[in-house]
């Protein structure tokens, strides 16, 4: 199958050469394919991915048809390998997909055309993992050395469960923190004060609520306290440190409203460098190079 959908796909090279793509698009380097089109499928909510990737394709001059769930014939029981074969057989150049099931794309081997993976269940999300590397790259010019600790709802989250694994490979110290509940042991934990403390990238994540099959142990209140970015612990941070969350963000619950407008916040510039890592994930597909 072609495309791009794990981070495991690619090689350490192929990770620089696709971040200094994206600075380079962002720098004002224009790209196009007028004659292309590729469908968007989103089979489980989206803002930032979902409207990103459209940017992206618009971007590149790309025509863009969008796949509603709701009043598509998935509603009378049609499968994702179907619909997927039936975009193909319409003649698209390729198809975005979004799924709520881990690793979706096993199901579509036999698929042609390419596939970019905006995210799969607890697994995979590529594009995130990409622009996170991004705007972390810009920040410091490297990533060998530095320390990370992804804090909150780790076992349901496919950004933590992707960084993790590049951030090692790519010589950073990765940590993760927030409450025991959700420690799966996919890195090293340590406790939010200690984490606040001493890493040069604090990343938050949402309480992934729609993925839990029981109720959380605390009230919002009570998780906001012990395991939140409050303006307090923002203070606590080293001064060059900077804060940066996947969104969407749940103000007051895994990081206070000011946190996240704070002048250590990247999260607006994140969004921002996802249609760049988006626009060259696309590119080097189309151009055979991925
Ligand atoms: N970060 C992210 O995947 O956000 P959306 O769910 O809004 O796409």
């Amino acid at each position: 199958m072609r495309g791009l959908f794990t981070i495991k796909q690619l090689k350490t090279e192929q990770i620089y050469e696709i971040i200094e793509y994206a600075e380079k698009l962002k720098k004002g380097l224009r790209v196009s394919y007028p004659d292309k089109k590729i469908a968007t499928l989103f089979f489980e909510n989206s803002t930032r991915t979902h409207y990103s990737f459209q940017c992206a394709l618009l971007n590149l001059g790309i025509k863009v048809l969008d796949f509603n769930t709701e009043t598509s014939s998935v509603k009378k029981g049609e499968s994702l390998y179907d619909t997927v074969r039936t975009f193909e057989s319409f003649g698209v150049d390729g198809v975005i997909i979004r799924h709520s099931e881990d690793e979706y794309f096993k199901e579509l081997e036999g698929v042609e055309m390419p596939i970019w993976n905006a995210g799969d269940g607890k697994a995979n999300h590529p594009t995130q993992c990409l622009l996170d590397l991004m705007t972390i790259y810009e920040e410091y010019g490297k990533f060998e050395g530095l320390k990370c600790c992804i804090i909150g709802d780790i076992s349901h989250s496919r950004v933590a469960h992707t960084n993790i694994e590049i951030m090692e490979r790519l010589g950073m110290e990765v940590y993760i923190s927030g409450p025991e509940e959700y420690n799966d042991g996919s890195a090293k934990w340590i406790p939010v004060d200690e984490a606040v403390k001493n890493m040069d990238v604090v990343m938050l994540l949402r309480v992934q609520f729609e993925r839990h099959t029981e109720k959380m142990s605390m009230s919002i209140e009570e998780y906001h306290e012990k395991y939140g970015l409050t303006v307090k612990r923002m203070e606590m941070m080293k001064k060059n440190a900077i804060i940066m969350h996947p969104g969407p963000i749940n103000r007051g619950v895994e990081m206070a409203s000011e946190v996240c407008e704070c002048e250590k916040s990247r999260y607006f510039k994140q969004i921002t460098n996802g249609v760049y890592v988006r626009m060259a994930v696309i590119s080097k597909v189309l151009d055979g190079e991925l």
